[in-house]
């Protein structure tokens, strides 16, 4: 049976997605080329530094690691300018809901995030305690799409990999729920999160009764 659900923040929890992509594009501009949209879907998900090779890869650049370790400095002052006025008042349509149809289902929940910012962004929308576990990128070695941050989640919750269901907006994340042998219910566009098992817009258009029937046949 399916005992926890494993919830990615950027994109799923709180529109911090957006963010990440305005911080990336204005340093992609001053490096004097731009990233689309379309291209944003290979960073979701993707840690600071991954992100930055996959950017400078992609405007055709090397650069030592000196100047790497400056950029993605950069990028995420750029990024904690734009988060610093967010409030629950962000937190995305549905969530409040998803989370108290999921305490009264008696299932765990951990947050999966690659993201040093995750604890910040927590308390900024006042979530700090909404998870019984929390793992960031703090405490992982290896980002998206690598399983890491999910299986250690299931880990710290003390249960299997097939008793998990996991949220994901990201390319990268649906391929580390799949990895990590999870049930991946993707938060998009069908077209974009192939490789999940189910497919919605958001968390506002899913009851847990649904994921919950889906997940266990
Ligand atoms: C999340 C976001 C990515 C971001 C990564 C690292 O996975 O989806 O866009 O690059 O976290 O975030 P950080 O806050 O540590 O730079
Ligand atoms: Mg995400």
């Amino acid at each position: 049976p399916i005992k926890a659900f494993l919830f990615d923040l950027d994109g799923v929890i709180v529109d911090t997605a957006i963010y990440h992509y305005q911080a990336w594009r204005r340093l992609a501009n001053e490096l004097g080329f731009d990233i689309s949209e379309e291209f944003n879907e290979r960073l979701k998900g993707v840690s600071r530094m991954d992100s930055l090779d996959i950017i400078l890869a992609h405007g055709g650049m090397t650069l030592p690691d000196e100047k790497k370790e400056e950029l993605a400095a950069q990028k995420n002052q750029w990024y904690l300018d734009l988060v610093s006025r967010m409030t629950s008042d962000d937190i995305l349509p549905g969530v409040a809901t998803f989370f108290s149809q999921v305490h009264k289902a008696n299932l765990l929940t951990a947050l999966g995030s690659v993201s040093k910012n995750a604890p910040m962004i927590l308390e900024r929308i006042g979530m700090s305690d909404a998870f019984d576990a929390i793992i960031d990128g703090t405490k992982i070695s290896k980002g998206k799409p690598d399983p890491e941050v999910f299986t250690k989640g299931a880990a710290e919750l003390e249960v299997d990999p097939d008793e998990c269901v996991v949220f994901e907006d990201a390319v990268a994340g649906v391929e580390a729920g799949k990895r990590g042998g999870m049930f991946v219910v993707g938060l998009g566009s069908p077209d974009v999160l192939t490789q999940a098992d189910l497919v919605a817009a958001s968390l506002d258009v899913l009851t847990v009764d649904d994921v919950l029937a889906k997940a266990s046949v």
